[in-house]
């Protein structure tokens, strides 16, 4: 197979579950008001998983989605990527257990990638440089996450913030020059690991009975600090994917930001010198899905008709890592 020329998206999906968290359901069992949320962060609600939904369960209801909307079957498949930080299990991949829950072919690679918020860019980036190689001919991609069930019910400075969800992309390659995906930029600031993470449950600190009491299986975030580096971090992979293709800020017709709290989307704004129109904001009523929150904003504002054929949209994110990324796309 010779090497194809752009790698494009063909179709999205996402689901998000049925039942949804109000912040002021919120109110009655911790400490916390629907105004204190709402002004902070921006997020009015959240949908959370039902008991036995699994991320995989998920995954599967947006990738027949982003199947159907790429008008392909299953059997066009031969590459999935899964970025999640909440897999159904430690071992194996997710991707194994979608792959069989779907019906795709055992002949599908299948894998999963932890960027956490910025996993969706990363999976992209990486099932589009394969389907460049000319050695797989569609790729899906998915972002999911149950975050409901690694967050500390108990601690209203993170559970306030998180949802679940799902995401899906179906990748693939055309003849068409200079659509799809332009170009990435990536990184990650790794000094800052503490910042946001799981202290127990990973081989450096496996599962105790001291470190279930000590509540070590839960997200542990210092806010502030990682607001800091959100907006450094998102406006550092702004930047430089415009400047290496040589793109200013207002030739893009829509940003998709990771939707993790309305103040940092309103600092990338004011950073790239964008009014706020040109920002696709859901987290009011999904709160931040991490891998999943880019795909689920990225198939509505498609259905919603807000990204039309030759428009330029930038995809930029940041999460646990602290990783950080940006996509830039033509339609
Ligand atoms: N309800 C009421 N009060 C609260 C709550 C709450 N849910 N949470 C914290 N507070 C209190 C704090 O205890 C503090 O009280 P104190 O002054 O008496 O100590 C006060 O509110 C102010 O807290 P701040 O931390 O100053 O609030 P801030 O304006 O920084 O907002 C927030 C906090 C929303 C967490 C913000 O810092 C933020 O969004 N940070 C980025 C977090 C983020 O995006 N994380 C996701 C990363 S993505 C991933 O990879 C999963």
């Amino acid at each position: 197979m010779s090497s194809p020329r752009s790698t494009v998206i063909l179709g999205t999906g996402s689901y998000a579950p049925a039942r949804v968290l109000t912040n002021a359901e919120l109110a009655l069992t911790i400490d916390t008001s629907d105004e204190w949320i709402r002004t902070r962060s921006g997020i009015l609600e959240r949908h959370i998983a039902a008991p036995g939904e699994q991320a995989s369960d998920m995954a599967v209801h947006a990738a027949q989605r982003a199947i159907a909307d790429a008008k392909l079957t299953l059997a066009d498949i031969d590459l999935l990527i899964v970025a999640t930080i909440t897999p159904d299990l430690p071992m194996p991949a997710t991707a194994c257990i979608i792959q069989h829950k779907l019906g795709l072919s055992t002949a599908t690679a299948c894998f999963d990638l932890n960027a956490a918020c910025s996993g969706f860019i990363y999976a992209l980036d990486t099932a589009c440089a394969m389907i460049g190689s000319g050695r797989y001919r569609h790729a899906l991609v998915i972002g999911v996450e149950k975050l409901s069930a690694i967050v500390d019910w108990s601690d209203r400075t993170t559970c306030v913030l998180f949802g679940d969800g799902a995401g899906a992309a179906v990748i693939g390659a055309s003849d068409q020059p200079n659509i799809g995906l332009i170009g990435t930029k990536l990184g990650a600031y790794g000094d800052c690991v503490d910042m946001l993470f799981i202290p127990g449950g990973g081989s450096n600190a496996p599962a105790t009975t001291a470190s279930l009491v000590n509540r070590d299986h839960f997200i542990k975030m210092k806010g502030k600090e990682v607001f800091k580096y959100a907006v450094r971090g998102m406006e550092e992979a702004a930047r430089d994917i415009l400047e290496q293709h040589s793109i200013p800020a207002n030739q893009i017709a829509l940003v998709i930001p990771h939707q993790a709290n309305l103040r940092i989307i309103e600092a990338i704004a004011q950073y790239l010198e964008l009014p706020m129109e040109r920002f696709f904001v859901n987290l009011d009523r999904y709160g931040n899905t991490s891998a999943a929150s880019i795909p689920i904003a990225l198939d509505e504002a498609r259905r919603s008709g807000r990204i039309k054929s030759g428009d330029l949209t930038l995809l930029v994110a940041f999460g646990a890592g602290l990783t950080y990324g940006s996509a830039l796309l033509r339609w």
